[in-house]
């Protein structure tokens, strides 16, 4: 059977597809250099948003003000590369192109191959100059500095949309690597992401009147249908309280300075003709915090046990007696998940899955992810067995209800 890459991408992926429906949301603004976009790009599965449904209106305003909040930044920031971590599908390469900034957007490779070529429909030749675009993975350090290789200088981080979505031993990876860039080239990181379900829950507010609460809880059921991720469990950005994030932050190396998001944001473009509305949704905003985070001079080996370059992802296949056996190497992420799912689903006559996870240095989402499908594809889910992993990665599939075997 062939086996189309771009699914495989997806089934292991499947949180690329939230971008998507941000794309489509912020479309419904008419911002051109949107619309430009989300033209370009495959729907999917996107469905048409009801505008007069008010939780859709706050979703869309609220994404709105931090698109708009990522553009000021861009324009105020003094370094000269902006890293658009992760990038999604929005048209931030135009408007940094435009500031004669250098754009590196970075996102999964399942969403910067489809979106790099619509940007380039979009910029000028010398504009093109400006923008590179990589498929990395922002838990694997080597992914993001081997795309930074050309960089001199410092460089300002903008992320908005993510820390929401991993859990705690992702999370911690994905700071020690931003730490660990912040040292290299200096700069710094700015992330909307201290309060993103607040925003568009306060939007909600000052639109209705209604419960913040209620967007919370609708929030979590929508994100975990949309893109299956479990942000119940152990997602500090989502679950946490704003005082937990920042210590957080803080036993990372990083310090945290926080501003108001009227003091760079003192107009909503799709509220132009409800000024009254506008200047309300912009006093309420009075309370959201934006964070510029810096790195300490802690090393970051502190809260990353192997920042070292780590063994090549390798695997071996080999079925006997019914029992299919897969031995593991390197890293288990958004980047090699893909790999072992395609191989695997080349496989067939086999009962019964035993991993041996001897060498496996990191296991992500992804990964995790990926054995969850192998696990589901069994007949008796029982029969996949896990065996022999090291410190590291036994906690986390232990968090994750795992068993591990020794010598299976
Ligand atoms: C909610 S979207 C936000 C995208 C964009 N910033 C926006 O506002 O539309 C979350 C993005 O995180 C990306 N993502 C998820 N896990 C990732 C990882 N490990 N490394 C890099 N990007 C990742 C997804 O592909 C998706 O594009």
């Amino acid at each position: 059977m062939s086996i189309n890459h771009d699914e495989i991408l997806k089934k292991v992926n499947p949180i690329y597809f939230s971008a998507k429906g941000c794309l489509g949301l912020l479309a419904e603004t008419g911002d051109v250099d949107i619309k430009n976009f989300y033209g370009g790009i495959d729907k999917e599965r996107l469905i048409s948003f009801d505008m007069s449904d008010p939780v859709t209106e706050s979703r869309v305003i609220s994404l709105e003000a931090r698109y708009h909040m990522w553009n000021a930044i861009a324009k105020d920031t003094d370094c000269q590369t902006i890293v658009d971590l992760p990038c999604g599908y929005l048209p931030h390469s135009l408007i940094a192109a435009r500031l004669n900034k250098n754009y590196y957007g970075f996102d999964l490779p399942i969403v910067t191959e489809e979106i790099a070529p619509v940007a380039a429909k979009y910029l000028s030749d010398a504009e093109k100059n400006f923008v590179q675009y990589h498929g990395i993975d922002a838990t694997n350090y080597e992914s993001m500095r081997n795309a930074l290789k050309d960089v001199r200088g410092k460089i300002c981080i903008i992320t908005d949309g993510f820390l929401g979505y991993f859990k705690f031993h992702d999370l911690k990876a994905v700071c020690a690597n931003v730490h660990r860039l912040l040292r290299e080239f200096g700069g710094c990181w700015y992330t909307s992401d201290s309060q993103f379900t607040d925003l568009m829950a306060l939007t909600y507010v000052v639109l209705t009147g209604g419960d913040r609460d209620y967007i919370w809880n609708l929030n979590d059921s929508g994100r975990n249908k949309i893109a299956h991720t479990d942000s119940s469990n152990g997602a500090l950005f989502m679950e946490g309280t704003l005082e937990e994030r920042r210590r957080f932050l803080k036993e990372c190396g990083f310090s945290v300075k926080s501003f108001r998001y009227p003091e760079k944001l003192n107009f909503i473009p799709s509220l132009k003709d409800k000024p009254d509305l506008m200047e309300k949704m912009l006093a309420a905003y009075q309370e959201m915090e934006e964070w510029l985070i810096t790195a300490d001079d802690t090393d970051a080996e502190n809260f990353q046990g192997n920042l070292d370059a780590e063994k090549p992802f390798a695997q071996e296949f080999s079925l006997t007696d019914n029992v299919l056996s897969i031995r593991l190497r390197g890293r288990l992420d958004t980047i090699t998940a893909p790999k072992l799912l395609e191989k695997y689903e080349e496989q067939s006559g086999f009962t019964e899955i035993h991993v041996d996870a001897t060498e496996l240095s990191y296991i992500s989402y992804a990964g995790l992810h990926t054995f969850e499908i192998m696990q589901e594809s069994l007949k008796d889910a029982n029969l996949f067995k896990i065996s022999n992993a090291n410190d590291e990665v036994k906690k986390i599939l232990k968090e994750n209800g795992y068993k591990i075997m020794r010598n299976a």
